[in-house]
């Protein structure tokens, strides 16, 4: 890929922030490219972080044909930077492409790109806990109202420091299930990074908010029986403090690189791992009887997040006192030391970025 750097003004030149909240804050520099079916990618430039200008007819705005990513990198305490497993985000942003009929873009150039604006924005990589959160996106640019596969695309790259992604911290969340409310079925988009999922969910994170949750457990589309995910992450139960159960991925999950990262630490650190199907009236019955010691999500954002509590049908489910679970405590010690740094990378899950 030839990227042009265009320089930046002194107009465009912002302080590093001090205080850190959750995606407010994004750097200088911006990566961005153009798509035509006549030209394929083109125009890649990291440039000065600016608005958009688009057409209000532009496809984007009105049918939602659009992917993004989510990854973080982190400051080692060498001072140099640790991106995490960053393959596994190039390959499912181009399937999350594949699925929204959107042209998929060089896995290799495209980590190069994130290489190349970080290793320019090194000094807004903050120190631990934070991170610095990397956003790939592509939006369907064509400005006609058709229903129908866009032909152009823009796939730019915006990153930002980013601080706790929960106000509680690393502290137990309250989750709400809902008895009405879907986010994915099976055949739909569930297993793509789509901006369409999310718009489905929001609906449903209000409604928990009012009633005193943080988070949503969301059940399968067709029998409102299995458990799938946890807001925006996966989700696995402890049994017995020894045994880890997360479900399958059947087509409307998404295919999280935590939850993958979880399946490999959680067998390396001695626990029984297991992919099944769990059963949201079998699961709630052992949550009562003690048999489930510990829940929790999982993902880029908050890495490990233990639920203190399920909300179901007016009855509340309370899960190891509302506390911090040991295995919890001991995966989320274990993957951030990985991804800062701070101990040997076994499973070769980091790169370091160059010139960063
Ligand atoms: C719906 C959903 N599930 C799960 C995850 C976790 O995926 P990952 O571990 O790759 O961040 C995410 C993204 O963070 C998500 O948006």
């Amino acid at each position: 890929m030839n990227i042009t750097y265009i320089p930046l003004n002194e107009s465009d030149m912002k302080p590093v922030p001090q205080a850190l909240g959750f995606g407010n804050n994004f750097t200088n520099r911006m990566f961005m490219q153009h798509y035509a079916p006549e030209k394929g990618w083109y125009d890649a430039t990291i440039g000065p972080y600016r608005p958009f200008t688009l057409d209000p007819a532009t496809a984007v705005f009105h049918y939602a044909q659009e992917i993004f990513e989510g990854m973080k990198a982190y400051r080692r305490p060498d001072g140099r930077v640790n991106l995490f497993r960053p393959w596994e985000n190039m390959k499912r942003f181009n399937n999350s492409a594949t699925r929204m009929a959107m042209p998929t873009v060089d896995e290799e150039e495209h980590l190069e790109a994130i290489v190349q604006i970080i290793a320019l924005e090194q000094e807004w990589v903050p120190d631990a806990p934070a991170t610095l959160y990397i956003r790939p996106t592509m939006i369907a640019s064509d400005p006609t109202l058709g229903v129908h596969a866009s032909k152009t695309y823009i796939h730019y790259v915006i990153i930002g420091p980013v601080g706790s992604y929960f106000r509680e911290g690393f502290n137990p969340v309250p989750v709400y299930i809902s008895d009405t409310y879907r986010r994915a079925v099976r055949g739909g988009t569930g297993a793509a990074k789509t901006g369409g999922n999310y718009a489905a969910s929001l609906f449903v994170g209000v409604e928990a908010k009012a009633k005193g949750y943080s988070q949503v457990l969301w059940l399968d589309a067709i029998e409102g029986r299995f458990v799938e995910e946890v807001g925006a992450m996966n989700i696995y139960f402890v049994y017995e403090g020894q045994k880890l159960v997360t479900p399958p991925l059947t087509g409307s999950i998404l295919p999280g690189v935590t939850r993958n990262s979880v399946l490999t630490l959680g067998k390396d650190l001695g626990y029984e791992v297991r992919e099944e199907q769990v059963d949201v009236n079998e699961m709630l019955a052992d949550i009562q009887s003690g048999k489930i010691t510990e829940v929790f999500g999982c993902g880029t954002a908050a890495v490990i997040a233990p639920v203190g509590k399920f909300g179901f049908k007016d009855e509340e489910y309370v899960i190891n006192d509302y506390q911090v679970g040991p295995v919890a405590r001991q995966l989320y010690q274990t993957l951030t030391d990985i991804q800062y740094g701070r101990v040997e990378d076994k499973f070769g899950w980091t790169q370091v970025v160059e010139g960063g």
